[in-house]
């Protein structure tokens, strides 16, 4: 009998990521005319800086234009590891550190490399999408730890002690957290690594916006708090905190025992990241850091903007984000008074008042009645975004 050819279930289970297809859709609108201010995607406004910019294309001049190891460079793999050292007075040998074609691909090839059939993998909800779907990719079974606004959205370990089973392979953290802004203490970091390490689990620790922290806050990484590297594994990029987003590179520091496997997957999809974003990539970590700090004295402006004009939108309120460059909103009573869901809060934000932000149930199940902008934007459109946004939630709770 003949097959009728469709496509895997497992592919098509993805939930890709909704910041994306709501970019889609605001360009859409804005290629028949429409002016539309963009708070929904989550990456700097800020262009690469010059002297990173400038060293990829010095690379390219001088014929880097080969594959490399599929790990990545060794110089790159030194200078991530070296940085390591510098920031959290570990040390970690260059040989676990890959690098890959953003931090995307770094939580892919975690996932990949860990997971078997019927693996509970913990992850944080609201939270960056990409880990539900992966965990469930690879046939496992994710176990969403619900943040809490009256907990400041942080994972804190009492919430993930009540998850854990002896079905727990990982436990995903994110600190600064997308979408909440979020930042865990060293406490929490502690407690959740101890967790891990009694029960025998992974920490899969995302710290992609670990510069973009404010109120003199610190980051802690679970590799300070794993001294032999056993249980750890770090995930980091270079898109946010040096504004390299289209670039594609991230990197993932694994224990040694999972460094070949992670390595296998990398090979397979990507066989290497490219050559002259590589030498972009050393440049950032070299001489990057001055630029960086600039770039989070901008995000700390815009956050105070966004957390006055939000003070003034009434029946709204948020949690003050301490990271990264999300305003994550609750809006429950504009939700409840309209009788509408975020998802069509957001759409109507968009097709009628021409503002894109996106929806909180894009970000997972307990996103709901929250929506989330990205202040990586100017101080004049956050302004503008949000008094429209002010507009229209008066219109549509009078119905
Ligand atoms: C928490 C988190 N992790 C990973 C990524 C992926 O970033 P990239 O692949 O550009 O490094 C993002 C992007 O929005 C993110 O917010």
């Amino acid at each position: 009998m003949k097959r009728t050819l469709r496509a895997s279930k497992r592919a098509l289970q993805i939930e890709g990521e909704s910041s994306f297809m709501v970019l889609g859709n605001a360009k859409m609108l804005e290629s028949q005319g429409r002016k539309i201010i963009h708070l929904e995607i989550g990456e700097p406004d800020f262009v690469t800086p010059a002297n990173i910019r400038e060293a990829a294309i010095r690379a390219l001049m001088e014929g880097e234009t080969h594959y490399t190891p599929t790990p990545g460079m060794l110089e790159l793999r030194k200078a991530i590891a070296e940085k390591t050292m510098q920031d959290f007075g570990v040390e970690v040998r260059f040989e676990d550190v890959s690098v890959t074609l953003g931090s995307k691909e770094a939580v892919f090839a975690a996932l990949a490399a860990i997971v078997e059939e019927g693996d509970e993998v913990l992850y944080p909800n609201p939270g960056y999408p990409a880990y539900e779907s992966g965990i469930r990719f690879f046939g496992g079974k994710p176990v969403p730890v619900r943040l809490r606004e009256e907990e400041e959205f942080r994972m804190i370990p009492d919430r993930v002690n009540e998850l854990v089973s002896n079905k727990t392979k990982a436990i995903i953290i994110n600190s600064p957290e997308n979408p909440t802004g979020s930042v865990l203490s060293k406490d929490d970091v502690k407690g959740i690594v101890e967790i891990a390490k009694d029960i025998g689990a992974y920490v899969i620790s995302d710290e992609i916006y670990r510069y973009i922290i404010y109120d003199g806050l610190k980051h802690y990484s679970p590799i300070q708090f794993d001294e032999n590297l056993e249980n750890t594994v770090v995930i980091d990029g270079f898109s946010k905190y040096y504004a390299m987003t289209g670039w594609r590179l991230g990197y993932i520091i694994t224990p040694k025992h999972l460094t070949e496997a992670v390595q296998l997957v990398l090979n397979l999809i990507t066989a290497c990241p490219s050559s002259f974003v590589q030498i972009g990539g050393i440049e950032a970590l070299k001489n990057g850091m001055d630029a960086v700090r600039e770039m989070v004295r901008q995000y700390s402006i815009r956050r105070e903007v966004v957390i006055e004009e939000v003070s003034k939108i009434e029946d709204v309120h948020m949690v003050r984000p301490k990271g990264a460059f999300y305003a994550f909103i609750n809006v429950s009573k504009i939700t409840q008074k309209a009788g509408i869901d975020s998802f069509k809060l957001a759409s109507i934000l968009l097709e009628k008042y021409g503002v894109a932000v996106l929806h909180g149930t894009a970000m997972g199940s307990f996103g709901e009645g929250y929506i989330r902008i990205s202040y990586a934007n100017s101080v004049e459109n956050i302004r503008e975004g949000l008094r429209i946004i002010d507009k229209a939630f008066k219109e549509l709770k009078k119905g």
